[in-house]
């Protein structure tokens, strides 16, 4: 069976806040989409999120132990996506925790880019440390350098477009 997680349950107000009784759209459309696959969401509120192959968990996406422990619970995991808090330190810390228990030639995939370049979301400049475009920097290094002898995370590709990286695990 495939399993897909999904950091990020979602559930906006109209005046677009949060609330957390509401969610899961696209837990939902994945469900509809891989239809033998065990879904499991990722949210730092109460999700009140149901369906058949659907699973909803609570914590943070800094959070390593949690992660490690979600992993262990629902993975390893053929697509990861990261569609959380958009702030690069968390996507740092959910990507160093959960690249390892994707399968060889699984998806991790990190999405809102941009916010890398919004103070609020502790973005800055170009080339400001800890961002997710740092983050995806990082992982050129990680295709590229094996032919420098030097290991780093085990990507085979990397396919970066407008607000959103695809990294196929090797
Ligand atoms: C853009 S919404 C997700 C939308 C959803 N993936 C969809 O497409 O329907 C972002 C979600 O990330 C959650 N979130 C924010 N910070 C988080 C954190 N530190 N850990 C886990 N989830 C977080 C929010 O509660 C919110 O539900």
């Amino acid at each position: 069976m495939r399993r897909l997680l999904e950091i990020g349950a979602g559930g906006v107000t109209s005046k677009g806040g949060y609330q957390s009784a509401l969610g899961g759209a696209s837990l939902r459309m994945w469900q509809d989409y891989f239809l033998r696959a065990r879904i499991v969401g990722l949210d730092l509120e109460a999700k009140a999120v149901t369906g058949r192959r659907i699973r909803v968990e609570r914590g943070s996406q800094d959070d390593r132990p949690f992660l490690l422990g979600l992993a262990a619970r629902h993975g390893p995991f053929d697509v990861v996506i990261d569609d959380g808090s958009r702030i690069g330190r968390h996507q740092w810390a959910s990507f160093e925790a959960l690249f390892d228990s994707v399968v060889p030639g699984g998806m991790y995939i990190i999405e809102d880019l941009a916010t890398a370049y919004v103070p609020a979301y502790e973005g800055g400049p170009v080339g400001e440390p800890g961002t997710s475009v740092q983050l995806v920097k990082d992982v050129v290094d990680s295709v590229l350098r094996r032919h420098a002898g030097r290991r780093g995370h085990p990507v085979a590709e990397l396919h970066v477009y407008d607000e959103i990286a695809f990294i196929v695990r090797s």
